[in-house]
């Protein structure tokens, strides 16, 4: 029997990343930050200078970018690559522009699926991304999609990035957002898209504990 995966997937500032990692915790299995794959690749990309309009020299670097993650005693997940912790810079609009700029390459995104599906071990596997239920994991037995208002997710990433210390102007965020959005949900290839068997959850003004809740009710125990 195939090992159970949870996807979860959404839009950019819908709280997938911090929703998935305290479901996997609970749950004590696995856990895969496909965006920080595609943020991995699109660094890279930029430290080696490569033009983003060369989809070979892309997919070389899909493959060729080492990227590990580590977890720290303080419940960070710190991402490695090539060597060097980038988390910082992931985080960053910059890297999330790149990121997905690089993942509308469908033969990139190709490279990056054996290594997705490797994440599936037991226990089992919760799957943070856009994809994850329609694409990588189509076979996945539980799947949930997220959304929240753009606002909302504007305001989440704002205060995230305050709290980092990093000005940034709220309407700028918005429409970041909102055009990241745009190319991920009009790409040819996986485009952000909840998988029919999924379970929409709308997070606008639900706390995290309340969507950990409502995602951990749809696994049934034991867990
Ligand atoms: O989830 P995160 O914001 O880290 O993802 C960064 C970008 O990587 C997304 O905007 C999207 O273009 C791309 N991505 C993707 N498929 C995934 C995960 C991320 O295309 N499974």
């Amino acid at each position: 029997p195939s090992v159970d995966v949870l996807t979860i997937d959404g839009p950019s500032g819908s709280g997938k990343g911090t929703i998935s990692r305290r479901v996997a915790a609970r749950l004590g299995w696995h856990y895969l930050d496909s965006g920080a794959l595609y943020r991995g690749v699109g660094v890279a990309a930029s430290w080696a200078d490569l033009d983003l309009a060369d989809p070979a020299a892309l997919v070389r670097c899909a493959f060729d970018t080492r990227i590990g993650f580590e977890d720290r005693a303080d419940g960070e997940l710190r991402v490695i690559v090539n060597g060097l912790d980038a988390t910082d810079e992931l985080r960053t609009e910059t890297a999330g522009a790149a990121a997905s700029a690089i993942a509308a390459v469908p033969e990139v995104r190709s490279a990056l699926k054996d290594r997705q599906r490797a994440f599936r071990r037991p226990p089992g596997l919760v799957a943070d991304g856009r994809d994850m239920g329609t694409v990588i994991f189509p076979d996945a037995r539980y799947k949930v999609f997220l959304t929240a208002s753009p606002e909302e997710r504007a305001e989440r990433r704002y205060k995230q990035l305050k709290d980092k210390g990093v000005s940034v102007i709220l309407d700028d965020l918005l429409r970041e957002i909102l055009a990241r959005d745009a190319r991920d949900a009009n790409r040819a290839v996986a485009p952000l898209r909840p998988a029919d068997d999924a379970v929409c959850i709308d997070t606008t003004g639900l706390g995290i504990d309340a969507v950990v809740e409502r995602v951990l009710a749809l696994v049934p125990a034991p867990r």
